[in-house]
């Protein structure tokens, strides 16, 4: 037998020991684009983003720009935004409406299905000699995930469903709860001099909270009316802290299903509010979902493979040492709306660009980014060892699922899924998770059908 070593092994799973260049070097960054922003299924938008034929929406896939659109019939496409010519942009704007796109260069126009309609001297300057059937705008596979985009350049990739996986079980009880589905207010965009995995993996560290937000927990949980977060609760949470396919979940118990849920932007003085809301809305989202996640369960903080952090937020890498975060407040559609301004400006309050725990966490990964510079550092190596041996299956919660709350197993397995995109040729050596979860009720991937 021959045994071929692998060219990425960088977290070990006995000990959780982590190389930190891969925070920093500029090799491995280029190989990232390729090998996992080139190949996973990425978010780029949202569906509420583009509700019109002919509205599109500017994102990016890595580095890659990419105009997200609906044509004329009502489809949904990705094109690299990069112009078959001289590799102008096509698009300039952020958001708009447009049938067609313009190069501002020489004039090469597309229609919003990617076509090449128009070159100017077609007939004069080229001859009638350019195969314009050949020169259409790249496009890349787009599916969309109750009404959240996502898209891969990768072919070969598997279908969206079974690259989300069992992770969709709980991603669905904040994503696809009620038939109304959500809507996205956004992005705030800003730029952090720190390495993109730094911020992902950061959602499914429970441990920092504590100390890190210590002064943002005195103020909101005073706001909230609730006793003050200690790292022993942390310690003794029932929450549950699981991984699967890359995706990092985190999940709350509810007392009672029409609980509020544990989310920014719920106070003591609307908590009853949200409470009535829940109430009404129980019986819908127990017909979606069932009544373990209608009204049991929680999610709570989560990350979605590459690049998604903590729910329909980006954080878009811009080099090995700096990222570029567009921050989106997703609500339901139907709550009313007070709080759902409630809800929109405590986001953008907490995790916004001066939100009170994004400047708390900015300032670690920064930390974590510089500190892995030194060659020093790179000998030692870091250590992500809690919890190790203390991880199994649940019979009733899908993924690999951590004892306590506060563990390391996500951080430890999100860096083994970088490495197995990493060493990989093709999708078919990444290992796949089979779909084995119970998904009771009516919601399906595609939201309301
Ligand atoms: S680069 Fe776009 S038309 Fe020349
Ligand atoms: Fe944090």
């Amino acid at each position: 037998m021959v045994i071929y070593e692998k060219k990425y092994d960088v977290i070990d799973l006995e000990t959780g020991r982590l190389d930190p260049l891969i925070f920093t070097d500029e090799e491995v960054y280029r190989e990232e684009l390729d090998k996992i922003f080139g190949r996973a299924w990425v978010m780029i938008g949202h569906d509420t983003l583009v509700p019109n034929r002919n509205d599109f929406f500017h994102t990016y896939i890595g580095e890659d720009p990419v105009i997200l659109t609906r044509d004329a019939n009502g489809k949904l496409h990705a094109f690299l935004n990069v112009c078959r010519h001289r590799g102008a942009r096509v698009v300039r704007a952020d958001i708009g409406n447009a049938p067609n796109f313009m190069c501002a260069y020489h004039g090469w126009t597309y229609s919003n299905q990617g076509d090449l309609e128009f070159v100017p001297g077609e007939d004069e300057a080229y001859y009638r000699d350019i195969d314009k059937e050949e020169l259409r705008l790249v496009e890349a596979k787009v599916e969309t995930y109750a009404g959240i985009v996502f898209a891969t350049w990768d072919k070969g990739a598997p279908t969206l469903e079974a690259f989300l996986g069992d992770a969709r079980w709980y991603l669905d009880m904040t994503f696809n709860r009620l038939d109304g589905g959500t809507e996205a207010f956004g992005p705030i965009k800003w730029i952090e001099p720190v390495n993109w995995k730094t911020a992902v993996d950061n959602c499914s560290d429970n441990y920092h909270v504590p100390t890190t937000h210590l002064s943002a927990i005195l103020v909101g949980t005073q706001m909230q009316g609730l006793p003050r977060l200690t790292h022993q609760k942390q310690f003794e949470s029932e929450n549950k802290h699981i991984f699967i396919n890359g995706h990092s979940i985190t999940v709350r118990p509810l007392e009672k299903p029409d609980q509020a849920r544990q989310i920014h932007g719920v106070t003591e003085e609307n908590r009853h509010l949200f409470e009535d809301f829940y109430r009404s809305t129980f019986a819908e989202a127990e017909k979606r979902l069932g009544s373990f996640r209608a009204g049991g369960l929680q999610l709570g903080n989560h990350s979605i493979f590459p690049n998604g952090v903590l729910g329909f937020r980006l954080a878009h890498p811009r080099g090995p040492l700096e990222t570029e975060f567009w921050h989106f407040a997703l609500v339901e559609k139907d709550l009313p709306e007070d709080l759902k301004s409630s809800l929109k400006r405590a986001s953008g309050n907490y995790n916004g660009v001066t939100g009170l725990f994004e400047q708390d966490d900015m300032d670690n990964w920064r930390g974590v980014t510089r500190g892995s510079r030194g060659s020093l550092a790179r000998a030692y190596g870091q250590r992500l060892s809690m919890g190790v041996g203390h991880e199994g299956r649940n019979p009733d919660l899908p993924g690999i699922v951590s004892e306590r709350y506060v563990s390391e197993n996500n951080q430890r397995h999100f860096y083994r899924r970088w490495e197995e995109f990493m060493n990989a040729d093709s999708w078919t050596d990444i290992p796949l998770e089979p779909i084995t979860a119970n998904f009771e009720g009516a919601a399906t991937i595609k939201g309301t059908e």
